[in-house]
C-alpha cells in the first residue's frame, strides 16, 4: 500500500498585509503547492515568530493541507504602526482573518491559534464575528485585560511588570532601527532586566521612567487600581460560540482565567478542555519539587497533534461530532487524568472550619481568641512556588508545588492543620476561604494558601490567592473601618488533586506573596503611588468563633464518580 505524499510547501516572509486605516502588518505565510485552494491557520503574535517557546509543531500544518499565516501585531516584528496592549487587537483581528479568507490560495475557511496574548488577541478578533472564523485554540489564555493585570485587586506585579519590561524591548529595539540614539534608553532598560528579583521592590510602582518612555501601558496600568473607564475601554468583547480548544496549566498564571474562558456562555458544544500540572511555558511531567509520572506530560497526551486535529477538523467541516466528555483533568497526588462533561465537574461543599492552629468540620465554640500576627510590608511573606509567572522561571522553584518548609520561622503566617485524613479526598474545581478578620490598618491584603502535609512532613503548596480588602467590589474602591471584623471572600482559585489517607490539609493565611503580588502598603492610599518609607505595619486578627465561622470551602468530587486513565 502506498503512503499519501505529503506535499511540498512554499513560505514567504514580510508579505503586506493592510488593514483598515492603512497600516501595514507583516506576515509569514507558510502553504502546500496543491492545486486546489486551502483553509488557514492564523497566529497574530506580539513575539518573534519564530519564538518556538509559544507554540506548537504548527510547521506540520502545511504538510497536512492546510496553510499557516503568523502576522506580527501592529507595532511588533515587521509590521508597521506602535503597539499597545488590546487597543488595535479586535479592528485588525477582524481584518486580518478577512485577509486570509480572501487570498486566491485560500479556500474562506480560517481557525486562529496561539498561547497566552497570543491567545488573547484571539479573542478580540472572535469578538467582530469575522464570518470566515470556524475555530480557536487558545493555550494559557489571559481573558480580560483587568484579570490578567490584577487579582483579588492587588497587581499582578511579577507577571505584569516582567512583561511590560520585557516588551519595552520592542518600540527600543525598532528605535535603533530607524537610527535614533538609544544608549541612555537601552542602558536603563538593561538595568531594569537585570534589577530582577530586586527590582520588585521598587517603590512607588507609578515611578519607572523608561517605562514611560518606552511601555506607557505600564502607568495607565498601576495608576487604574479597580475597574474604572480605562479597564472598561479595553474589556474583551462579546463572542459568538465557536469551537474552542482551551489547553490550560495548574500552576500557569492564568490558570482560573482559562477555565473562565472554557466555562463561559455562549459556549460551543465543540468545545473542549485541558488542564494540566504545567506552568505558563512548560507543560512536561515535572514541576516545582514535584514529578507527576509519565502520564502527566502534554507530550504523553499526544496534545500537539490533538491540537492540530482539532483544526483541522473544524476547517474541513462544520459538522465535527460534539465530544461526550469534553473535559480532561489531570488529578495531581493520584496522578491520573479524568474525564468530564462540564467544568468545573459536579462537587459537594467541604466546609474545613478554622480554629487556633487547626482545621475542623466544626466551627469553634464562641469565647476561641482571635488567631493574630503582624504584618510589615517592608518585610513580605516572599512568593514560594503557586501559579507564577516570574522573571526567574519555572527552573527557579518559584513555580508550581514547592516545600512550604522555609516559610516555617515566619511569624506572620498562620497555619491552620486538619487531621491526618482517614481516606483519600479528591478536590476539583475552586478552592474559597471565607475569613472573618480585622486590621488596624486603612486597608490590607488577605492571602490564602492550600497546602497538602505529608506524613514526613513536607508541605507542598497547591493553589492560593489574594484580597485587596478596599477592593471586594472591584470596581468601587472602598475602605473598612480598622479594627473592626469583616466577612471577606478569598478565592485561592481551581485545583485538582487528590489528597492521600494519612495527609493532612492544612491552610496559610498572611498578608502577602511577594513578587507574584504587589505588597499592600497599609495606608488606604493606592498601592502603587506609595513610596517605602510610608509603608505601615498592619496588627492583623483573624476570627474564629461561634459567631465568626471563618471556613475554607473545598469542592470534593468521588474518585469513581469520573473514567480515569493514567
Ligand atoms: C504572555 O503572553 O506570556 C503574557 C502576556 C501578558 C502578561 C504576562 C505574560
Amino acid at each position: 500500500m502506498s503512503t499519501p505524499s505529503r506535499p511540498s510547501t512554499r513560505t514567504d516572509h514580510d508579505v503586506p498585509v493592510p488593514m483598515r486605516d492603512g497600516t501595514v502588518l507583516r506576515a509569514v505565510v507558510v502553504r502546500p503547492l496543491v492545486d486546489e485552494p486551502v483553509p488557514v491557520v492564523l497566529l497574530r503574535s506580539p513575539y518573534p515568530l519564530a519564538d518556538a517557546r509559544f507554540e506548537t509543531d504548527l510547521m506540520g500544518l502545511a504538510e497536512r493541507g492546510l496553510a499557516l499565516v503568523m502576522v506580527a501585531l501592529r507595532g511588533t516584528g515587521a509590521s508597521d504602526g506602535v503597539f499597545y496592549p488590546w487597543v488595535d487587537d479586535e479592528r485588525d483581528g477582524v481584518d486580518t482573518i478577512a485577509w486570509c479568507a480572501d487570498q486566491e490560495w485560500s479556500n474562506g475557511r480560517v481557525a486562529t491559534t496561539g498561547r497566552s496574548y497570543v491567545a488573547q488577541t484571539q479573542l478580540y478578533a472572535a469578538g467582530g464575528a469575522p464570518p470566515a472564523l470556524r475555530a480557536m485554540v487558545t493555550g494559557v489564555v489571559p481573558s480580560d485585560p483587568w484579570s490578567l493585570t490584577y487579582t483579588g485587586g492587588a497587581l499582578n506585579l511579577g507577571s505584569a511588570l516582567g512583561w511590560a519590561a520585557a516588551m519595552a524591548g520592542v518600540p527600543l529595539a525598532r528605535r535603533a532601527a530607524a537610527g535614533e540614539d538609544v544608549t541612555a534608553l537601552q542602558e536603563a532598560w538593561g538595568a531594569l532586566l537585570g534589577s530582577f528579583p530586586a527590582g520588585f521592590a521598587t517603590t512607588p510602582l507609578t515611578r519607572i521612567p523608561v517605562l514611560d518612555e518606552l511601555f506607557p501601558a505600564w502607568r495607565d496600568w498601576v495608576e487604574h487600581a479597580h475597574v474604572d473607564d480605562y479597564w472598561q475601554q479595553h474589556a474583551l468583547p462579546d463572542r459568538p460560540a465557536l469551537p474552542t480548544f482551551v489547553v490550560a496549566g495548574w500552576h500557569d498564571v492564568f490558570r482560573d482565567l482559562s477555565l473562565r474562558e472554557f466555562a463561559r456562555e455562549p459556549r460551543h458544544p465543540g468545545s473542549r478542555l485541558v488542564i494540566g500540572p504545567w506552568s505558563h511555558g512548560a507543560a512536561g511531567r515535572s514541576l516545582g519539587d514535584v514529578d507527576h509520572g509519565p502520564s502527566a506530560a502534554g507530550g504523553a497526551i499526544g496534545l500537539d497533534a490533538r491540537l492540530l486535529d482539532f483544526l483541522a477538523a473544524h476547517l474541513a467541516s462544520d459538522d465535527v461530532p460534539v465530544p461526550d466528555a469534553p473535559v480532561q483533568v489531570f488529578v495531581t497526588g493520584a496522578n491520573v487524568w479524568t474525564h468530564h462533561t462540564t467544568w468545573p465537574p459536579p462537587a459537594r461543599d467541604l466546609d474545613l472550619h478554622l480554629h487556633p492552629g487547626a482545621l475542623a468540620a466544626e466551627a469553634a465554640p464562641a469565647g476561641t481568641p482571635p488567631s493574630r500576627y503582624v504584618f510589615d510590608p517592608r518585610d513580605p511573606v516572599p512568593t514560594l512556588g503557586g501559579n507564577t509567572l516570574l522573571p526567574q522561571g519555572d527552573a527557579a522553584g518559584t513555580c508550581g508545588s514547592v516545600d512550604q518548609r522555609p516559610l516555617d520561622g515566619r511569624t506572620d503566617v498562620l497555619r491552620f492543620v486538619g487531621d491526618p485524613l482517614p481516606a483519600p479526598l479528591r478536590v476539583i474545581g475552586t478552592v474559597r476561604l471565607t475569613l472573618h478578620a480585622a486590621t488596624s490598618a486603612a486597608d490590607t491584603d488577605w492571602t490564602a494558601k492550600l497546602v497538602d502535609v505529608h506524613p514526613d512532613g513536607t508541605a507542598l503548596n497547591l493553589v492560593d490567592g489574594i484580597l485587596r480588602a478596599s477592593r471586594q467590589d472591584p470596581t468601587n474602591p472602598t475602605l473598612l473601618t480598622p479594627d473592626e471584623p469583616h466577612e471577606l471572600v478569598v478565592e485561592l482559585g481551581a485545583v485538582g488533586h487528590e489528597f492521600a489517607a494519612g495527609h493532612r490539609v492544612r491552610l496559610d493565611v498572611s498578608s502577602s506573596s511577594f513578587p507574584r503580588f504587589d505588597r499592600n502598603p497599609g495606608t488606604g492610599a493606592p498601592a502603587a503611588s506609595v513610596a517605602e518609607a510610608d509603608f505601615v505595619t498592619a496588627h492583623q486578627r483573624v476570627l474564629h468563633d461561634a459567631a465568626h465561622p471563618s471556613r475554607l470551602t473545598l469542592p470534593v468530587v468521588a474518585a469513581d464518580d469520573q473514567p480515569a486513565d493514567n
